[in-house]
């Protein structure tokens, strides 16, 4: 896959310095409003219980912040945060591991939990009902089961696709939040707060303009930010105006949507050569030449969001905004 710059996933550079930039308290989370007032009092509520919360389970596209908010969840209940990851976890007494080592009220993170496996899963049924854990000891006719207590933990659960997640698992689940894309004032206020903490100069106007071009997402947004300033420190005086965002982005090739190259290839590709649509995911995904799963994940769910691409039951069909975004006369029909 092409290097990005709108892309919603972390580089590993940029895994170091979201550190800095990631909000710690649910005061300090800025937008997702719903999600925030919910876990509030979730959280209010269990601690006045003495308690631990619920496990929770935080859906949504990447870059949302599900990482930062199990991070802030931690923070809130006074645990401690042990992470790990779906596809990290290999055998079932990989998981037993990481489930004994916890202590009374720690938060245990598992990113990407869709891509556990069924075995593993079957660990976790009995952690999170009744805090135990059953293992067998010895084999064959001489092998019996020892149910084995665990302390009190909360388990925060991530996922791009909650749809992927079996049943089961998914009911276990106390709290299910789904994490939107991000408004534009919100992400302004997060450009905001970001240049504040870096130290960087930059009017109200320019937050406003690299808001817009970050695809709702916090992540694109802390990006662009840092690629902006290294225009205003060569070009410019180092402080961010408007006009110097504007310049500067459209250099980047990220359009006034945030729209990149590869979404100009796939959308102007779709009306090109079937006419807007629909067609299929799978040619879609031949035509411009990647698998049609990054499609879903990675490049779709934003157009979808803004309303350039509609799915129907014969495929993916141009919208209308889609054309005008890029002055292209609507076919009529
Ligand atoms: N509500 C928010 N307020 C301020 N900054 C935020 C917020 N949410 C996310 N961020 C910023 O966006 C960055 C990415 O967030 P985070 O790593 O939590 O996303 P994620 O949903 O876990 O992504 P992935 O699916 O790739 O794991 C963080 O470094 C943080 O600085
Ligand atoms: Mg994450």
């Amino acid at each position: 896959m092409d290097e990005r710059l709108v892309s919603s996933d972390a580089s590993w550079e940029e895994e170091k310095t979201e550190l800095s930039l990631r909000p710690q308290t649910l005061k300090q989370y800025i937008g997702q409003q719903k999600v925030k007032e919910n876990l509030t009092i979730f959280i209010q509520a269990a601690k006045m219980r003495e308690e631990t919360l619920d496990h929770v389970l935080l859906y949504g596209p990447p870059g949302l912040g599900k990482t930062t908010m199990a991070q802030i969840i931690a923070n809130e209940m006074g645990g401690e945060l042990r992470t790990t990851a779906g596809p990290a976890i290999e055998r079932p007494g990989d998981l037993a591991a990481i489930l004994t080592a916890l202590e009374p009220g720690d938060v245990l993170f598992i990113d990407e939990i869709h891509r556990l496996h069924k075995s593993i899963e079957e660990v976790l049924y009995p952690a999170m009902e009744d805090f135990c854990l059953d293992i067998v000891i010895g084999k064959g006719a001489s092998a019996r089961s020892v149910r084995l207590d665990l302390p009190p933990f909360t388990l925060v659960g991530a996922t791009t696709r909650a749809g992927s997640l079996s049943a089961p698992l998914r009911d276990r689940f106390g709290v299910m939040s789904r994490l939107e894309y991000y408004k534009e004032e919100d992400l302004t206020e997060i450009v905001t707060r970001s240049a504040e903490i870096m130290g960087i100069a930059i009017s109200s106007s320019a937050s406003l303009e690299i808001a817009r071009r970050s695809r709702g997402t916090p992540r694109i947004a802390n990006r662009l930010l840092r690629r902006v300033r290294d225009f205003a420190q060569v070009q410019g005086n180092g402080n961010i105006t408007e006009e110097l965002a504007c310049t500067s982005l459209q250099m980047l090739q990220v359009d006034a949507l945030g729209l990149d190259h590869i979404d100009h290839k796939l959308l102007v590709g779709m009306i090109e050569k079937f006419r807007g649509g629909p067609v299929g995911l799978d040619t879609i995904a031949a035509t411009i030449g990647e698998e049609s799963e990054t499609i879903e994940d990675v490049y779709e769910p934003y157009l979808l969001q803004i309303g350039f691409i509609q799915r129907t039951p014969r495929g993916r069909i141009v919208t209308k905004q889609a054309y005008e975004h890029f002055n292209m006369e609507v076919p009529n029909e």
